[in-house]
């Protein structure tokens, strides 16, 4: 019996391996539709196993048995998907001061992914995994950069050459990783929408395999690990996640873990969505609140706004055109959550408050997520009570220009007279008041 296969979504189809998916060109064989479900035949009573406590894992491929991944010997790794999920006092205590809430606030950190410092990191390992143990040697990535930073590294390291695409606005920090691992950047004159044309395109051109985009196996399968990771760290399901949405690849991974277990008992309730999108492109945040206006509609996940070459501060999470909007609808839809718009302007406050109480440097994805929390507190989405898990997806590795307009405490002098002598304390009152009356 293979370990798994796949099941065409629309017609029900099976597809027996990734040998046929890629074949078939990442369609069903039989009705041409592009999404999948990946099903295992693995006894599902083995993840008490593998989330109990004491547990030591060294990488994401402690859940193998649940990754579609035939044979260990395939694997490529650095260690990711394992990270510290920790609860982060100074904002249950924002959360009791200001709004008489006691939460349990739980920051996953993927900034301390080893490879490259995002929750990107997972979908690279699993990707390349694949491809070495297919034999496949081509593969094209577009991205507006974290997925391209990762995929490019876990690529270089099973050998495969990887074609990276990223927009224009790309922040330039990636570039220097892709291409110090020789991997190739193509840097195309337009926005997201726009760069994966070209990289389709291209991909047809000299037929190489392609991401599938948000909801590409490759990708879902390895994010759905931060499910499983919640319940060996923290024992349970949050009530409530909280994410930057761009694609969607996040929480529809969150999803896909509940549908891996669904019968069994074994993960019961989905947890809340609470999405953020950046206010310079969030034609997500834009449609729903139109449709929560309206009430919900019938049809109302079909219709959408499409923004062209959107001008933002956080390009990493900047989707124009959220095609995968009329699935992430429905799904927020059901877990009783909210997609909103938060400033992309408090991502450099936020990004300096975390690094005054935490010593942690954040990017500004991570700001936004964590802009999420800030804004669904104070929109009243989180209630008493409640357990609040916020995915940040990255760390400031490769946002050097953020981080310079993080950091604000530089003063030119001359002589020791010009200095007068510091305490650090003197800035706390400066890092929190854009909250305190926010
Ligand atoms: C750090 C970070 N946060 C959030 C996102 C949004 O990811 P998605 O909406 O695909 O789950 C991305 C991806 O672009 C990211 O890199
Ligand atoms: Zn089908």
């Amino acid at each position: 019996m293979n370990k798994f296969y796949f099941v065409c979504r629309k017609c029900g189809h099976k597809i027996e391996n990734f040998k046929d998916w890629f074949q078939s060109n990442q369609k069903c064989p039989n009705c041409g539709e592009n999404k999948i479900d990946t099903i295992y035949n693995t006894d599902k009573s083995k993840i008490h196993e593998l989330i109990a406590k004491g547990q030591k894992p060294e990488s994401m491929f402690h859940y193998f048995d649940f990754l579609p991944l035939n044979n260990k010997e395939n694997i490529v790794t650095d260690g990711e998907g394992i990270v510290p999920i920790e609860r982060w006092k100074f904002l249950e205590d924002f959360a009791k001061r200001k709004y008489n809430l006691n939460l349990e606030i739980y920051i996953n950190r993927n900034d301390k992914s080893f490879a490259t410092g995002t929750f990107k990191d997972k979908g690279g390992a699993l990707a390349a995994s694949v491809l070495k143990e297919e034999g496949i040697k081509e593969y094209v990535v577009v991205s507006t950069g974290n997925t391209a930073t990762a995929f490019a590294h876990y690529m270089a390291k099973a050998g495969v050459s990887c074609s990276v695409f990223v927009p224009e606005d790309s922040l330039p920090d990636s570039e220097a990783h892709i291409g110090a691992y020789g991997q190739k950047l193509f840097r195309v004159k337009g926005d997201y929408a726009y760069a994966k044309k070209v990289a389709a395109d291209y991909a047809k051109k000299y037929g190489i395999l392609i991401t599938g985009g948000n909801l590409d196996p490759l990708r879902l399968e390895a994010k759905k690990v931060q499910v499983f990771e919640m319940l060996r760290e923290i024992g349970k399901i949050p009530d409530v996640y909280i994410q930057a949405l761009s694609g969607g690849t996040g929480p529809f991974a969150v999803e896909k873990a509940f549908k891996d277990f669904e019968g069994t008992g074994l993960l019961n309730k989905m947890p809340r969505f609470l999405l953020a999108q950046g206010h310079l492109c969030a034609p997500q945040a834009h449609a729903w609140e139109k449709a929560k206006a309206a009430n919900f509609p019938e049809g109302f996940e079909k219709e959408y706004p499409i923004y062209e070459n959107p001008v933002t501060l956080i390009p990493t999470i900047a989707t124009g055109n959220p095609a995968m909007y009329p699935l992430m609808a429905p799904l927020v839809r059901k877990t009783g959550g909210e997609i909103f718009e938060i400033n992309e302007e408090l991502a450099v406050h936020i990004a300096r408050l975390v690094a005054f109480e935490r010593v942690i440097k954040i990017g500004p994805a991570s700001a936004a997520g964590l802009a999420g929390l800030f804004e669904s507190l104070k929109r009243a989405y989180i209630k008493d009570g409640e357990t609040v898990f916020v995915n940040i997806g990255e760390s400031a590795g490769r946002s050097l220009d953020f981080m310079k307009e993080v950091s604000y405490t530089t003063e030119n002098i001359k002589t020791a007279d010009d200095c007068k002598r510091f305490n650090r304390e003197e800035y706390r009152e400066k890092v929190w008041d854009p909250f305190e009356s926010y």
